[in-house]
């Protein structure tokens, strides 16, 4: 056990009460109440990351119809399709014209790749013909990657 949580027993108040040394031994020792806040509190916050920074596939649907006004599922669509794009080989659609930019990309749709690409496409994949700025809000780009893993 980490030494924080060693020293945060609780002074049994019986064994206080029967001596005046442990008394003031008690009293100096209350500062370590406030470690023991503060390691309980790191502690929340290493365990539980989850339930805070959750990417909302939900709220990644709303931001997908941004995405969807170019990566629709129609034939004439100015982008290629997003279905399974999640673990696809970037620019690898046989029906889509892709840049030169996009089929030299060589990498794979991961979640690391999507990042990159969704913060900043031109950075990403340079000269590649996605006529679209990229998301500013990290949030953003975490909640539509959730809802691509899922966009079959
Ligand atoms: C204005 C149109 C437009 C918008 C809006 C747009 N895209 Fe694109 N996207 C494209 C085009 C065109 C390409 C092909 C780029 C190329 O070949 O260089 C592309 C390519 C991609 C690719 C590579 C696909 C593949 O098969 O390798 C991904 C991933 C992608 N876009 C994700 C997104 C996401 C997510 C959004 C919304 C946040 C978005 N795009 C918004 C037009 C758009």
């Amino acid at each position: 056990m980490h030494k924080f949580f060693r020293d945060c027993e609780p002074t049994d108040p019986r064994a206080v009460a029967r001596s005046d040394d442990r008394l003031r031994e008690a009293i100096q020792q209350t500062p370590k109440l406030l470690d023991c806040f503060v390691a309980a509190l790191l502690a929340a916050m290493i365990l539980a990351p989850s339930a805070a920074f959750a990417a909302d596939a939900a709220h990644g649907k709303v931001v997908f119809e941004t995405c969807a006004a170019c990566h629709s599922d129609k034939p004439d669509a100015i982008g290629p399709s997003l279905r399974g794009v999640y673990g696809r080989k970037a620019g690898s659609l046989q029906d889509f014209r892709y840049s030169n930019a996009m089929l030299r990309a060589g990498f794979v749709w991961s979640e690391e790749n999507l990042r990159a690409y969704l913060k900043d496409p031109q950075a990403k994949v340079k000269g590649n013909r996605m006529p679209f700025a990229g998301l500013s809000n990290p949030k953003d780009i975490n909640d539509v990657i959730a809802y691509l893993k899922d966009y079959k």
